[in-house]
């Protein structure tokens, strides 16, 4: 009989995060949703029916305790993100720091103190979240984009550095979340859709499938990628 997997999601109490553990917990992995934000944990918690943890990951000493507390675990997923869109004339420095705090150094400190109880094996694997304005260079993006970047440079520094534990990023593009459902009010759903090759915008399954895909046995030998799920925004644009 094999072991049941353990795995830690990060921002995992609603979107994309909610989803991917969701996904996970169907496949009979055992996992462990993190957010700061006690109430929509609680719920999600209670949906799930699985672990929780409240906690900011911008905060070290909470990192680095939640992972001391664990036993071992087998795979990560950096999923915790924020966004503020500020053109660089407006933009607050006290916003954007925090985009970067939360963006790039909470998956920082997710994955230096998960690493300990992470088994040197490839099939132990560490999962990041960027997104497709990191190579789609939209303008009043503030921080954000330049904070996924980073993501995509310490994806790619960590899949040589941790090898054999994977290090993959997924970059979704145009998603219905919670966090974004604003952008997706009367026509603008359309509008957007629009703009999309596949003329659909995607929804957090889209995602959850490709990360439970990296994380399983059959992505074994795929290390150090980036993987834009974003209907094909970032293959080109078309009607030149
Ligand atoms: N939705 C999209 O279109 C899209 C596109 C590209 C990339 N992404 C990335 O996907 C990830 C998830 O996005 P989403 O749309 O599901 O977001 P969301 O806002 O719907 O959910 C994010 C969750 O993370 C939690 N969180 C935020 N900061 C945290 C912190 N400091 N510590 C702990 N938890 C924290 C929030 O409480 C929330 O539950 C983010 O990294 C985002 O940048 C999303």
């Amino acid at each position: 009989m094999t072991e049941t997997m353990r795995i830690v999601v990060t921002g995992g109490a609603q979107g994309i995060g909610f989803a991917t553990a969701e996904t996970l917990l169907s496949e009979n992995y055992e996992v462990i949703i993190v957010d700061k934000n006690p109430d929509t944990l609680k719920e999600a918690g209670k949906k799930l029916n699985c672990e929780t943890a409240n906690f900011d990951v911008t905060n070290e000493t909470e990192v680095a305790d939640f992972f001391a507390s664990l036993k071992e675990i087998d795979a990560l997923v950096n999923n915790a993100g924020i966004w503020i869109p500020q053109q660089l004339s407006e933009m607050s420095l006290t916003l954007q720091s925090e985009v970067i705090q939360v963006n790039l150094m909470g998956t920082v400190h997710c994955t230096k103190y998960a690493l300990p109880k992470m088994r040197k094996t490839s099939k132990s694997a560490i999962i990041n979240l960027t997104s497709a304005a990191a190579k789609t260079n939209s303008p009043g993006l503030g921080l954000y984009a330049a904070s996924k970047s980073a993501i995509e440079t310490l994806t790619q520094q960590w899949a040589l550095e941790l090898a054999p534990i994977r290090v993959n990023a997924v970059g979704p593009g145009l998603i219905v979340t919670e966090g974004t459902s604003a952008n997706y009010e009367g026509s603008a759903r359309e509008q957007r859709a629009n703009a999309v090759p596949l003329k659909r915008v995607g929804e957090p399954l889209d995602i959850a499938e490709v990360i439970k895909f990296l994380i399983s046995e059959a992505a074994r030998y795929v290390n150090g990628q980036i993987i834009y799920i974003d209907g094909g925004v970032t293959a080109g644009t078309t009607g030149r």
